[in-house]
């Protein structure tokens, strides 16, 4: 099977690399990725799958109909992209201003309609049903709650996401076991002091000085009073207070950004920031207002999946294409909102050039070595099918 698998990508390539262009020149932000929509859909249904459109806003998804093995397995792909100038010079390159495909999710889209592709040719010999979600929104971190909650994962037995990385040489893959990416949180804090005279600090209550107290004590409490094996990043991205020079400032407004990939010590984070904010406002008689909310999950691969994943790779790929990814990244990535209540593992597909300058993802000169996609499609169409061979 994994030689058919193989020889069908191989055969596909070419049409690969079109839809991959036409996607990649045609960006669309997040929420907004109806004309990429339609083209998956129309991609989806000349295969032969039940397409569904309009899925969670923007989101697509495509049936593809098996044997009788009754579990289903998702493989889930992101469709959005950034509000970023292209600077590529590519012949495919952006055709709409100001908006690029630079976190390569015209690659993911590409990959979920090979794998598509692939899978559809198999016929009978395709044991269980796949249900390809093509999600809209990542980079807003909303689209996945939106497919959740419009069905995408009912009666799913099993998901699989990939996402492209630089930094790996095209050819190969990271695969890596536990916490691949972080819980993002936003935190606002409002300090509430008392005006007054900038030579009379006394009479006042500066809320910019209780402002850099409960920052400094935030900062340095996370390596007193947490366990550094779990890490948590804290930043403070923005801060504004304060009307003039010489006038003590009655409020100050800050936001942030919280990390962790530790499940508890996401869980215990609101309650710990307010302690100290409400510690140091007490202390000096400011109060304040706080709002945490809840971002997405951290990704957690689940083990016995993550092992058919690393075994399905190596088989079609050589151990030494096969990259045990050891740590794990700080950003976030919502596909842990499908691993809420089902099992799934997502990995690293390398797009890096060989002897060409790779940009990281984000980066107005963003680009993947091509090649990458039959490595991509190969190792989904053949995990997925792998999935029914072994036991639930
Ligand atoms: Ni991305």
């Amino acid at each position: 099977m994994l030689t058919k698998i193989k020889d069908l990508a191989q055969a596909l390539a070419p049409r690969l690399i079109e839809i991959r262009r036409h996607i990649h020149s045609h960006p669309e932000l997040s929420g907004q990725e109806c004309q990429t929509a339609a083209y998956i859909a129309g991609v989806l249904s000349s295969c032969g799958l039940i397409v569904q459109e309009a899925v969670g806003k923007t989101g697509v998804i495509g049936e593809l109909v098996g044997g009788t093995d009754e579990r289903l397995v998702a493989l889930r792909t992101d469709m959005d992209a950034l509000p970023i100038s292209e600077l590529t010079n590519l012949e495919f390159a952006s055709r709409h201003p100001g908006v690029m495909h630079a976190c390569g999710h015209d690659v993911h889209s590409t990959l979920g309609l090979g794998t598509a592709m692939v899978l559809s040719q198999l016929g009978e010999a395709l044991p269980g049903n796949v249900r390809f979600l093509f999600q809209p929104a990542e980079e807003i971190a909303e689209g996945a709650s939106w497919m959740v909650q419009a069905g995408a994962m009912n009666d799913v037995t099993a998901v699989f996401g990939v996402h492209v990385f630089p930094s790996i040489r095209a050819g190969s893959v990271g695969i890596r076991y536990g916490a691949l990416t972080a819980a993002a949180d936003d935190l606002e804090i409002i300090i509430i002091g008392e005006s007054g005279h900038g030579a009379r600090p006394h009479e006042a209550i500066d809320a910019i000085w209780i402002a850099s107290q409960v920052i400094t004590t935030l900062q340095q409490a996370i390596s007193r009073t947490h366990n550094p094996l779990r890490p948590i990043v804290l930043t403070i991205g923005q801060i504004s207070g304060g009307r003039a020079p010489n006038v003590i400032a009655d409020q100050v407004r800050m936001t942030g950004t919280v990390r962790t990939l530790h499940p508890e010590t996401h869980a215990s984070l609101p309650e710990w920031i307010e302690k100290i904010v409400s510690h140091v406002c007490n202390t000096y008689g400011a109060s304040y207002e706080m709002n945490y909310r809840r971002g997405v999950p951290s990704v957690q691969n689940d083990l016995a999946l993550t092992q058919l994943l690393e075994e399905s790779a190596k088989q079609a790929w050589g151990n030494e294409r096969i990259q045990i990814l050891q740590e794990p990244s700080l950003g976030a990535e919502d596909f842990s909102v499908y691993l809420e209540n089902t099992p799934g593992t997502m990995f690293r597909l390398g797009v890096g050039f060989k002897d060409k300058l790779n940009y990281p993802l984000h980066h107005p000169q963003f680009d993947v070595e091509e090649s990458a996609i039959v490595t991509g499609v190969v190792t989904l169409a053949y995990t997925i099918y792998q999935y029914w061979q072994h036991g639930s």
